[in-house]
């Protein structure tokens, strides 16, 4: 069974996506160097900016609405999530399910009045999860439905963090929302991968102190920081996740870390997941 990993907070610009992308990717490049079985990886986009299929999928990551992940979260009966699996342009066993902003849009719309509405996209990819090794959903920014239902689909939330006081201030909400889930939608299993600070800048008292803050009140889940740096920025506008726009000299063993501070501390986010999530995947 895949690890569905949701990458969740309902803040805004706080790097979801760049976290959902990166890890997606690098994951697909360690686990194809590794020789997993199985070692794909699939990245569902469930916000419907559409933001980390540019990524991997540029250009082909659009599809019509019955083709499209917002056809699986509404329709009755919902068409075969197989057909629509497509490969993604960078990494060979990076797969993704195409979308489309006004589909989804109106997939939130129709979602509050449906029956099973939380289970949706659990339910879409269960004929899959054999197939991946893992599931990395990106969310949108808010605490819907949409949000609801990659939380219930999801067997690990990895948390992106904005080191400022504001950015803490949400975290309460959407542990509350965690919590919920497990109580009132049977899933007592969903566990707290992580909470990653990124965008961290370096010379910023403020920052250090939310990281404190961080360390102190979850030292399990506290994952190393993410610093800001224009290759992220750079990679994302070139549709590239970092590992492919910024690569080492040589892939030869499968080598994530290359010249690039992002490139190696996604990579230690990438082999951190690895480790907290192994003894699961038998
Ligand atoms: N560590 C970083 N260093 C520099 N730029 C970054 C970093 N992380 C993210 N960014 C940039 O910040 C912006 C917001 O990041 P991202 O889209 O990943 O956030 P998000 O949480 O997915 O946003 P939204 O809530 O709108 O979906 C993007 O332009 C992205 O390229
Ligand atoms: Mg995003």
């Amino acid at each position: 069974m895949a690890i569905v990993i949701a990458v969740a907070n309902q803040k805004g610009g706080v790097g979801k996506t760049t976290t959902a992308v990166n890890l997606a990717a690098g994951l697909a490049i360690k686990l194809r160097h590794e020789g997993t079985h199985p070692g794909k990886i699939l990245l569902v986009d469930a916000d419907p900016q559409g933001h980390g299929l540019m990524a991997v999928g540029f250009g082909r990551h659009l599809a019509a609405p019955e083709e499209s992940l917002a056809a699986l979260l509404v329709e009755t009966p919902p068409p075969s999530i197989q057909r629509m699996l497509r490969q993604g342009i960078h990494q060979s066993n990076l797969d993704y399910i195409p979308g489309n902003t006004q589909a989804m849009v109106a997939a939130r719309a129709r979602l509050p009045s449906l029956l099973a509405r939380e289970q949706r996209l659990a339910r879409a990819l269960a004929p899959i999860a054999d197939t991946y090794a893992y599931i990395i959903i990106d969310t949108p920014p808010t605490l819907d439905d949409l949000m609801i239902n990659a939380l219930v689909a999801a067997t690990h939330v990895l948390i992106p963090v904005e080191p400022s006081y504001l950015g803490l201030t949400g975290l309460k909400d959407l542990q509350h929302a965690i919590e919920q889930v497990r109580l009132h939608l049977a899933k007592d299993d969903l566990r707290i991968l992580g909470y990653l600070p990124t965008r961290c800048v370096q010379q910023r008292v403020e920052v250090q102190e939310i990281v404190d803050y961080l360390r102190e009140h979850y030292p399990e889940r506290t994952l190393q920081p993410i610093h800001e740096t224009t290759d992220l920025t750079y990679a994302h506008s070139a549709h590239m996740d970092v590992f492919t726009y910024r690569p080492p000299r040589s892939r030869q063993d499968g080598r994530l870390e290359s010249s690039s501070r992002a490139t190696q501390e996604y990579a230690r986010l990438v082999n951190e997941v690895v480790r907290r999530t192994r003894p699961q995947s038998g």
